[in-house]
């Protein structure tokens, strides 16, 4: 699998690391990018596409599919992290509605554009899908989730030739993480290991310092074992 040539959709495209894979799709020779925005969103170079698409709004899911004529990758990157406690079930459904049911939904509304491409499905998850922070426990538990699914259509959409990457982020230096003091990876860099990932076929990618800390004991690890054992069942 290589961009070039190729039709790729990114979410949250305006900014952080959405922004920064509109950028590496255009650098490797992607012919067509369309960038969902909540907002009208312009672009110097002709083959961006500006899509209004908030992932919580079937309607613009549904008038985003309209417009996209073929689709090979879909990117959903766009995603929300607010500090919480846990106390207040609203800012769980908040994460939830964004941070899962959001790509769920693009992703469905896409599928059969991806399945006609025999295209790709990258889901920007989390490390925290695996370990969470604390101070963040809505949103940790939002991407578990959003892993879990991920490790599900995988599985279901093998067969169909539609391959689908979670890529499991670590600290990354954008509006998202302002705030935290610790060593983070550039957006740029980050964009660049997800397309390298995509590009090695790697189910799960681990873009960034902190997390290709945890990429070999995971890839070799009992729970990954453990998938590709249910996996082969679907197959079967
Ligand atoms: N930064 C990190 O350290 C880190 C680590 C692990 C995973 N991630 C994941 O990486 C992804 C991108 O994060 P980021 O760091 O680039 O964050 P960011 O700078 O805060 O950007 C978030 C993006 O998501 C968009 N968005 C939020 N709610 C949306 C909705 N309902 N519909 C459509 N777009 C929506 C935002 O659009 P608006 O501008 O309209 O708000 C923005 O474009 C997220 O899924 C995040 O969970 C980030």
């Amino acid at each position: 699998m290589t961009f070039t040539g190729k039709v790729v959709l990114v979410t949250g495209a305006n900014r952080g690391i959405g922004k920064a894979l509109v950028e590496e799709a255009l650098d490797r020779g992607a012919a067509r990018v369309y960038a969902g925005t909540r907002q009208p969103l312009t672009h110097a170079d002709q083959r961006v596409t500006a899509l209004t698409l908030d992932v919580t709004d079937a309607a613009q899911i549904h008038a985003a599919v309209e417009e996209v004529e073929s689709l090979d990758i879909l990117i959903n990157n766009a995603g929300i992290a607010l500090y919480d406690d846990l106390s207040d079930p609203s800012v769980l459904e908040r994460h939830l509605a964004v941070n899962l049911f959001g790509p769920y939904a693009v992703t469905q509304a896409f599928l059969p554009k991806l399945t006609q491409a025999q295209g790709a499905i990258v889901n920007n998850v989390s490390l925290m899908a695996l370990a969470p922070l604390p101070f963040t426990p809505a949103y940790a538990i939002s991407k578990a989730a959003a892993f879990n699914w991920t490790q599900s259509m995988r599985a279901l959409l093998a067969g169909q030739g539609v391959r689908v990457h979670a890529v499991l982020t670590g600290p990354t230096d954008t509006d998202m993480t302002r705030g935290f003091e610790i060593p983070k990876a550039t957006p740029q860099s980050v964009a660049r290991a997800v397309f390298d990932g995509v590009e090695n076929r790697e189910d799960d990618i681990f873009p960034d310092p902190m997390s290709a800390t945890l990429a070999e004991s995971w890839r070799s690890g009992a729970v990954k074992a453990l998938e590709r054992e249910s996996a082969a069942l679907v197959a079967a």
